[in-house]
């Protein structure tokens, strides 16, 4: 698979061109940079590497359709070639925490992670530990948006929609929680430029 993208931006060119955008160029998200997109924002970090997120990839015009009313009929999820739903998984982060643990720490490893989340988890509610795995699946969310800037993409991270309803239409769990869901396309408006607080608003410095 080659990439479309010839010259990525630098980490600080994504992060100042990036803006939400709801309306996309009607063409289809290249495979192979969408793939790459995912393959980046999964490089995450995450507390003791649990990689809580899981992705979800909607191109199917009847899904997105779908997605849209289960989101107040927010016409973005439209518009964009493809959704990337990202939410966590707790419950399938604990049943296989073994895949977590670093090849290098072999068997030993393997122990040691399970009864890291054994004794971190195993005793809490699933609710209460899903709310964790999300935190984790949030700094994912973050690097998905970055990662499609700097490949030439855009994006609007979208929290308003009704959960129960997208678990339902996409087949998920119960217990998995979101993170939100990304409409990514290349843009065909210019949205709004960065209205911020001051460094000096939201710092303090000892
Ligand atoms: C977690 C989260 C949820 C959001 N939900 C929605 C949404 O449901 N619909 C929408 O149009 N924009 C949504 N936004 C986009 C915000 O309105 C937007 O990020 C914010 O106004 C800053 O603008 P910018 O992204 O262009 O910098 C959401 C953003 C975040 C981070």
């Amino acid at each position: 698979m080659t990439l479309t993208v010839n010259k990525p931006l630098t980490i600080t060119e994504a992060i100042e061109s990036r803006r939400s955008i709801r309306k996309f160029v009607q063409e289809p998200m290249d495979q192979a940079d969408l793939h790459e997109i995912l393959r980046l924002a999964s490089l995450a970090p995450s507390a003791w590497n649990a990689q809580t997120w899981r992705f979800a990839v909607v191109q199917d015009p009847a899904i997105k359709e779908q997605l849209r009313e289960a989101a107040y009929g927010q016409g973005q999820l439209t518009s964009a070639p493809a959704v990337i739903v990202v939410y966590s998984d707790m419950e399938d982060t604990l049943n296989t925490v073994e895949e977590t643990a670093h090849p290098g720490m072999g068997e030993a490893g393997r122990t040691g992670q399970r009864n890291t989340f054994n004794n971190a988890f195993g005793a809490q509610e699933v609710a209460q530990r899903g709310q964790w795995g999300l935190t984790q699946a949030n700094i994912a969310f973050g690097f998905l948006m970055l990662a499609a800037r700097g490949l030439g993409y855009d994006t609007v991270p979208m929290l308003g929609f009704n959960p129960e309803k997208v678990k339902e239409i996409l087949g998920l769990p119960q217990h998995v929680q979101f993170a939100g869901l990304l409409p990514i396309g290349k843009r065909a408006e210019d949205g709004f430029p960065h209205h911020r607080h001051s460094v000096e608003r939201i710092t303090k410095f000892y």
